[in-house]
């Protein structure tokens, strides 16, 4: 059987596995690298890093395996990260990543100057920090030297695919989240373009994520004792997330706890959101979604439990919180990293408030975990409010992993949450867009229906009708905060 391999290249780790054309995973492979904070709110990372996981990685994941049935490999990948390369495809600088929060003031020139309309009439969305937009401009501003080398700016995992096949190609639900895209009719912004500054050569060649961009370059594919290898566009990771747990067509739902959280909403049309809390992106599958991204998720449980509590035993840590759902009056704001939706405020931080003489660990670990939750509730609560209907979800990523958390947002939505065979969404996706591109699948809707199963679905338990209150007191809380994170910033 054809085998294909799916990449998620991540913001801590790439994760990658071997898939065979029914949908078994083979194997699969992690790899870390390390991310930089140089100044408070930024984050970075270096192309080349990636690079060299990704090539340790496939040698490792194709360790006894039939090398003659790959036949593609595909990437998902972290949105948003500037990557330039110069004239000699030498990486410019380190990547500025989706979680950044330098360009508070690029982002303000294009939300007031250019305008939120304006810009919602270009490209369906507005500015938020992590955008690639405003880090072209913070670039232009505070690198000149830097932005004048420029000869072609891609995306993380566009970057991956221009070292496995030199087909400088991106996709069209990853180059959306550049802020550069006409989202609508699904081509490069002429304005945009003029906007930043840059012009249409300096960027890829757009294809849908399940098309065929290049082959495997031969001298990698003798490295790894490959045959001919079709290298496939691959997506942004939430649509390569969303294609994994089978969040495709009209209407489908999908949650993703990774670094970031995500609340995605598939749809076969264009729509936008009118009060720009959502972004309106291409979807893998040809057609749209719309998307609330907060910008610190199971980041927050590794924070506090790696960090914080020094324990990486998150199970022993989360055992018999289940009893106390509902009854938590510890609040945990998770804007570690500032807050992309529905705030788009980079001054945001993390907060915990509610404490008295008896607040217990156990406590403030369950109000982490309720407070990403309640933070994807704002995310939900911005999709209703443009008439869009979910009543159940899909859930994937490493903080799907824990059952306490399943419950918590299955309670906090008051909602069914399908719980697919695999929860990792993005590398998975990445594996079924291979499969369509190299024709295994007529396309991602039919690769999903032959492929993604859902294992278990947890249904809203009693504390359902207690969270609610909750999470109305949560919602006073940012606009609480809100300038006393601005005066904290100095800004
Ligand atoms: C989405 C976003 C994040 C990154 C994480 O808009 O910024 O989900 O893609 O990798």
């Amino acid at each position: 059987m054809n085998t294909y391999i799916g990449i998620d290249l991540g913001t801590s780790t790439v994760k990658m596995l071997l898939v065979a054309a029914d949908g078994t995973i083979l194997s699969s492979v992690t790899k870390d690298y390390p991310v930089s904070y140089p100044q408070d709110g930024w984050s970075e990372q270096n192309p080349e890093d990636w690079y060299t996981a990704v090539l340790a990685g496939i040698s490792e994941l194709l360790e006894g395996q039939d090398k003659k049935a790959v036949k593609g490999i595909s990437a998902g990948g972290q949105m948003h990260g500037l990557v330039a390369l110069d004239a000699d495809d030498n990486v410019v600088r380190p990547c500025i990543l989706w979680n950044d929060g330098r360009t508070a003031k690029e982002t303000e020139y294009l939300n007031t100057e250019i305008g939120k309309a304006k810009l919602t009439e270009l490209t369906g969305n507005i500015a938020f920090a992590g955008f690639t937009a405003p880090k072209i401009l913070w670039l232009k501003a505070n690198e000149p030297e830097n932005f004048a080398r420029i000869a072609k700016i891609m995306l993380p995992k566009d970057y991956i695919v221009y070292k496995l096949s030199g087909t400088f190609s991106s996709d069209l639900s990853d180059a959306a989240g550049t802020l550069l895209l006409d989202v609508k009719n699904r081509r490069w912004s002429d304005e945009m373009c003029s906007i930043c500054g840059v012009s249409e050569k300096m960027l890829p060649e757009l294809h849908e994520s399940y098309e065929t961009v290049g082959k495997l370059k031969s001298e990698l594919a003798e490295k790894f004792g490959l045959c001919d290898v079709k290298i496939i566009a691959g997506a942004g990771d939430n649509a390569a997330a969303a294609v994994g747990t089978g969040t495709v067509g009209e209407g489908g739902c999908n949650v993703s706890l990774g670094t970031s959280g995500t609340l995605f909403v598939s749809s076969a049309t264009y729509s936008e959101d009118k009060r720009n809390a959502l972004h309106s992106f291409c979807h893998a599958d040809g057609g749209y979604h719309l998307m609330g991204c907060i910008l610190s998720a199971a980041s927050c449980n590794a924070w506090w439990a790696d960090g914080i509590l020094g324990t990486d035993d998150y199970a022993k840590e989360q055992a018999g919180l289940d009893k106390q759902l509902g009854d938590n009056n510890v609040y945990f704001l998770p804007y570690l990293m500032g807050e992309r939706s529905p705030h788009n405020d980079v001054n945001a931080r993390g907060a915990f408030i509610g404490m008295r003489p008896d607040t217990t660990r156990g406590q403030m670990t369950l109000a982490v975990m309720e407070g990403v939750a309640f933070a994807l509730k704002d995310c939900l609560e911005a999709a209703r409010a443009n008439g869009v209907k979910v009543e159940r979800t899909k859930i994937c990523g490493g903080g799907a992993k824990s059952p306490l958390w399943r419950q918590i947002i299955a309670d906090v939505f008051d909602m069914p949450v399908d719980i697919p065979v695999t929860e990792q969404g993005p590398s998975y996706g990445a594996a079924m867009l291979a499969m369509v591109g190299c024709g295994e699948y007529a396309d991602v809707k039919s690769a999903a229906d032959a492929i993604v199963r859902v294992s278990e679905t947890v249904m809203p338990d009693k504390a359902a009708e207690k969270y609610r209150e909750r999470y109305a007191m949560f919602a006073k809380l940012y606009p609480a905060l809100k300038d006393v994170f601005r005066d904290m910033s100095g800004r």
